[in-house]
């Protein structure tokens, strides 16, 4: 138990001394003093948890001394005794903020239950507030690297403008996470953010979704829906993943971003709209652009500022700090104590290649956590991939044959088809299971077993 501390104030000392002995036997730390100037000086020298204030003082009185304690910026827990105890100093101190109000003789045994309520109430508060900013924090972009202070600084440039925002880099980079921040930090903050995944939509839904339809526009229509256009209004559409885009919605976009205005499907009505664009993607779209399969207008409108998430194995020297993030979230998420971490195991972290990305750590350390056995995070408690340096090679008999590579797109590829048809092999060729291990989406496990010609 760390230092409790008591302050008794009561000028009666047969009373204050069988009290203090009392609370000293039962392990707080106490102090006496007989009237409320003493009081109120030592409040701000010794800062106490908890008074014990008697309402019948020599000098000012106790409802006026509890006034004084209220307006301490620091909040502290006050049970009022009295000798002379009636109903209407009773609630006066009530009302005044005061814990509880015990009359005089005082009983030990009721006076102790109620100091163990106010600490397990502090703990609780204090145990909420945290647990409050945790889950404030899920949306907190953490990094102390120079590549993340530059993003975040540009971020910051960015976000106050309408501009059109085009966020790049590999997945699980935490591409999602800068578009919120931009919303957050932008003018249009307390307006909706609403997000767009351009590759889970059904091409055939995707234009009633951005749209909207009026009631009746095609069969089951049974009445008007908005759009995500029309919903994020005054506020950020964040079109995610938009290299997967058809062409021809990249066409209806493109002119409503020109218009600033559409119609639902279905309706002759101008919606006009006042949205700023987010997007991203982690597809090289010059590349896309070249094959025919992006809209180079399109591009240019939304590119205006480009912001590159770059790969978690560019700024090893983020992950201590986010695998303590990560622990200290699931912890609270599973509502377990804290556990700590060898610093063995945050090097052999440091040394991977983490092709999903953060997502790919997040979910490492989770599974690390969750399945650890001992009062810390040992190296055993790595998962296979990281237990054989050999192993995590694949066929690769160690990195030579990556280095003989021409270059790092081919040598990554190699390292990836390997990667990718090992944890396959772990799970079963599971491809639900396996996108989750590694930390990427299922569509795009897909694409990279139908890219790298892997058989499943
Ligand atoms: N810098 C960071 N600090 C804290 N958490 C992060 C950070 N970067 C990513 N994450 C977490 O990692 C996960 C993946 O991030 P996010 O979804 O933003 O990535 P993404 O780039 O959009 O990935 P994808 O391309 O696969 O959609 C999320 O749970 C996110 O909260
Ligand atoms: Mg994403």
């Amino acid at each position: 138990m760390s230092d409790r501390t008591i302050l008794i104030v009561d000028d009666d000392e047969g009373v204050s001394e069988s009290l203090r002995s009392a609370l000293i036997d039962e392990g707080y730390t106490v102090r006496v003093v007989g009237d409320g100037k003493t009081a109120l000086s030592l409040l701000r020298q010794w800062e106490p948890d908890l008074v014990l204030l008697d309402i019948w003082l020599p000098d000012i009185d106790g409802i006026s001394v509890l006034e004084k304690i209220r307006q301490e910026e620091r909040p502290i827990q006050v049970v009022v005794m009295s000798g002379h105890g009636t109903v209407e100093s009773a609630v006066k101190a009530t009302k005044l903020g005061a814990f509880d109000f015990l009359e005089k003789p005082i009983s030990l045994e009721k006076l102790l239950v109620t100091i163990h309520n106010i600490y397990a109430m502090q703990v609780l508060r204090q145990e909420n507030i945290e647990l409050r900013k945790r889950v404030g924090d899920a949306a907190e972009l953490i990094g102390e690297s120079r590549a993340i202070a530059d993003l975040l600084e540009q971020v910051r440039k960015a976000a106050p403008t309408n501009s059109g925002v085009m966020i790049t880099g590999e997945n699980g980079t935490g591409k999602e996470l800068v578009a919120r921040k931009i919303h957050d930090w932008s003018l249009r903050q307390s307006e909706p953010f609403v997000e767009v995944n351009c590759a889970a939509i059904p091409e055939e839904l995707i234009e009633s979704e951005l749209f909207g339809y009026e009631r009746g526009a095609f069969t089951g229509a049974t009445a008007r829906k908005k759009g995500k256009f029309e919903l994020a209004h005054g506020g950020t559409l964040f079109l995610d993943e938009i290299g997967d885009m058809s062409l021809r919605t990249q066409a209806k976009i493109l002119r409503v971003l020109q218009e600033q205005q559409f119609q639902r499907i279905g309706g002759a009505e101008t919606v006009k709209i006042n949205v700023r664009i987010v997007a991203a993607t982690n597809k090289d779209l010059s590349q896309e652009i070249e094959r025919g399969h992006f809209r180079e207008d399109l591009f240019y409108r939304l590119n205006v500022i480009p912001l590159y998430v770059p790969p978690l194995r560019e700024r090893a020297e983020d992950i201590p700090l986010l695998v303590t993030h990560f622990l200290g979230q699931i912890a609270a998420q599973n509502g377990r104590k804290l556990k700590p971490i060898d610093l063995i195991v945050i090097s052999r972290l440091q040394a991977y290649y983490w092709p999903g990305n953060v997502r790919e750590l997040k979910n490492i350390v989770e599974r690390m956590f969750i399945l650890s056995t001992g009062e810390t995070i040992t190296e055993s408690d790595l998962p296979p991939l990281f237990h054989d340096p050999k192993e995590s090679g694949g066929s690769l008999s160690g990195t030579d044959e990556l280095f003989r590579k021409p270059n790092l797109k081919g040598a990554k590829g190699d390292f990836e088809r390997v990667y990718i048809t090992k944890k396959l092999e772990e799970f079963g060729g599971n491809i639900t299971k396996t996108a989750e291990a590694i930390g990427i989406e299922r569509s795009h496990l897909h694409r990279k077993i139908k890219n790298y010609e892997i058989p499943s």
